[in-house]
């Protein structure tokens, strides 16, 4: 919070965490539950099995041991964290916000909190808000955690929705970096196209009644193929113009690490791109979509499998209801 003010600090990624429950929900699970196979679930998504928090549990309490873990990673203690970001679509409760309840948790006690609302794109936009408040030297460093419990707001008896999602947890450190770290960044929205993916009960418009839970209000609801054809674009444009804008092209980059939605949204993003599947990092198999957590679920589980090393440039590209999408440019440090 005291660090010296620099407008041109580097910022990077200092450290990485992750946490997924350990209960494990196959597509075989899924063909006892809904009418469906894991056949179509493979063919149509990639996904093969998703983890699945126990009832009672709460986003901030898969948030806490991926932060508790990039924070030991970068040999930062809790009471010495300033700022402390998640990002998130299924807060624990509307108010106080995670971050608030994480800090708690950790005993981050000299740290700022507050919550991104992003749905997917949510880690990404904190880490670029994480990044201007670093630069400057307003804060020395800063947890970002992307987190969700989508399982308590999937409709479990829609076949549409409830085979692509899961639970789960990321974190990051952001720091200064002598060299490398973020090089570049996008982000936009369109709100114009909310009604693609929303839950429309629990808030203001439709506070919880007996009606609102009559009529199912508080699921997500999704246009699954329109959002589709509008996520592949928005992601392959987030990704080339980052690339663009910092002066490089795309084999000067390493690894994209894109939101693990769907197989057929990641490999058409790689064609639109003009990226092979080799420079393309996947998990989703293993976790199916989680939404705020995904991209740093797996750029945790890029730098733990060696899949990126220092000096490699790496982007990171989501997309979410909202709409929204970004990007972020990194060189590994
Ligand atoms: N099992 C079996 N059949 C199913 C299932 C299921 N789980 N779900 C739908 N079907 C059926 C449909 O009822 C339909 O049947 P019909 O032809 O008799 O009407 C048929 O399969 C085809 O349905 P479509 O919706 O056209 O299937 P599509 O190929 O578009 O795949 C999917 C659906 C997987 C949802 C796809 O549109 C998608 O992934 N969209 C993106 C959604 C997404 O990822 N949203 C997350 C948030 S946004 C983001 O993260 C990018």
């Amino acid at each position: 919070m005291s660090a010296k003010p620099s407008q041109t600090q580097r910022i990077g990624v200092l450290s990485t965490g992750m946490y997924v429950p350990p209960k494990v929900l196959t597509n075989k699970d899924l063909e006892r539950m809904v009418d469906t196979s894991d056949d179509w679930i493979t063919s149509r998504t990639g996904i093969k099995e998703r983890h699945i928090a126990e009832p009672g549990t709460a986003t901030s309490d898969l948030a806490l041991p991926a932060a508790e873990e990039a924070l030991k990673r970068a040999g930062i203690a809790p009471k010495d964290l300033d700022l402390l970001i998640t990002a998130t679509t299924t807060p624990d409760m509307l108010f106080p916000s995670v971050s608030c309840l994480v800090q708690q948790k950790l005993g981050a006690t000299s740290a700022a909190c507050f919550d991104i609302s992003a749905a997917c794109s949510g880690s990404i936009y904190a880490i670029i808000t994480a990044q201007q408040f670093l630069q400057g030297g307003r804060y020395r460093n800063a947890l970002v955690v992307g987190a969700e419990v989508l399982s308590s707001f999937v409709d479990w008896t829609d076949r549409t929705t409830c085979v692509l999602f899961g639970d789960g947890a990321g974190a990051c450190v952001l720091g200064p970096v002598s060299r490398g770290g973020i090089i570049g960044t996008d982000m936009g929205s369109d709100g114009t196209q909310s009604g693609l993916l929303f839950m429309p009960g629990g808030g203001s418009k439709y506070p919880p009644s007996y009606q609102s839970v009559d009529q199912r209000l508080h699921y997500l609801q999704m246009s699954g193929s329109d959002l589709f054809k509008v996520a592949v674009r928005r992601m392959a444009d987030s990704a080339k113009r980052v690339i663009e804008q910092a002066g490089l092209k795309v084999d000067d980059v390493k690894l994209v690490i894109p939101h693990q939605a769907n197989i057929r949204i990641v490999e058409a993003v790689a064609k639109f791109a003009d990226l092979p599947m080799e420079k393309v990092f996947v998990n989703l198999d293993k976790y199916g979509n989680t939404s705020a957590a995904s991209n740093l679920i797996a750029l945790h589980e890029a730098a733990q499998t060696g899949a990126i090393k220092p000096g490699d440039r790496v982007v990171l590209v989501a997309f979410g209801a909202g709409l929204t999408w970004g990007s972020v440019l990194l060189e590994w440090s």
